[in-house]
């Protein structure tokens, strides 16, 4: 193939032009397929940043699930130094995530509403990958499942993580097998349900954290969870911001009440116990 490049003045030291089918990079990246997902529901030029902003996001879950998921693996396996890379990537993509609100961040209610109406009942709420990661992190709940029952695989996959152990699960058995005092309560608890917040186990992280030196490698666990944490607060609030920013106190399309819904749920705290140990230390 490169004498064919040579023939036409390409030296070898250019890139190669000359491939068979579609290039090695489409068939790695899928970018035509990628770059062909934006199916606009109306005229309005605000539209294309509003759907690839979502659609964005909706990659940076799927990249944070899979850097959770691979955390979780490796805890339970007692491998932590994995599972801390796996959640210092996390912490970065969060980060990436968190900008991707920029464009979006100041809309007008008049931008919003040129393409708002094509939205029909579309919400972010029914987006099931946000949904994995709130699972992932301890936030569990059925009927969060009833939306997707008519897709089949994503309702089969949020299914599974529904009834497995999430992060903070594998979390709290990781430190029950180095002899902290995590109560069978919790060890045993129904995967399926919410987390809540368990005072013994806010005393193992006091116990912890008055003592960074102690097992040294579990402080710094509890830190990168409490980053985690602390960027999906952010995520929270700055959507929250934003939706307030361009719809003040409408309803959603979603069908909630809009601002004081999301509100209620930018107060929920995630990992809760590694914050309110901090007042014991
Ligand atoms: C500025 C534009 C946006 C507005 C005005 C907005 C508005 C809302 C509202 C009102 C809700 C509450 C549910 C409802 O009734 O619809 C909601 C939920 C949600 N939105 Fe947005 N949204 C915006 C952008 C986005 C983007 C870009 C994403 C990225 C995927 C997103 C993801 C979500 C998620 C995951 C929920 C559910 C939150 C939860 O369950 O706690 N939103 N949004």
């Amino acid at each position: 193939m490169s004498h064919a490049l040579d023939a036409s003045g390409a030296g070898s030291d250019t890139p190669n032009l000359d491939f068979a089918g579609t290039t090695p990079y489409e068939d790695y990246v899928q970018a035509d397929v990628l770059t062909h997902l934006q199916h606009l529901r109306s005229d309005d030029p605000g539209e294309m940043v509003f759907l690839v902003t979502t659609q964005v996001m909706e990659l940076w879950f799927t990249v944070i699930v899979h850097e959770w998921e691979t955390a979780a693996k490796a805890l339970r396996e007692d491998r932590v130094p994995v599972a801390m890379d796996a959640l210092k990537r996390s912490l970065r993509e969060l980060e990436a995530l968190n900008a991707s609100w920029r464009p979006l961040a100041q809309l007008t209610p008049a931008q919003f509403n040129s393409y708002r109406s094509a939205l029909g009942e579309g919400s972010g709420f029914q987006s099931a990958m946000y949904r994995r990661m709130e699972f992932m992190l301890g936030d569990k709940s059925a009927s969060m499942l009833v939306p997707h029952r008519g897709a089949p695989r994503v309702h089969a996959e949020l299914e599974k993580a529904l009834h497995e152990p999430s992060l903070y699960d594998e979390v709290l058995r990781l430190l029950a097998r180095r002899g902290l005092p995590v109560p069978a309560s919790v060890l045993d608890r129904d995967l399926s349900q919410r987390y809540e917040p368990s005072p013994q186990v806010e005393a193992v992280w006091t116990e912890l954290y008055a003592d960074p030196d102690g097992q040294p490698d579990l402080h710094r666990l509890g830190e990168v969870l409490t980053d985690v944490a602390e960027l999906v607060w952010r995520w929270r609030n700055d959507h929250l911001v934003a939706t307030r920013r361009a719809m003040g106190a409408k309803t959603g399309t979603g069908g909630s009440a809009g601002v004081t819904w999301l509100e209620k749920r930018a107060q929920k705290n995630v990992f809760p116990e590694l914050w309110t140990a901090r007042s014991h230390v």
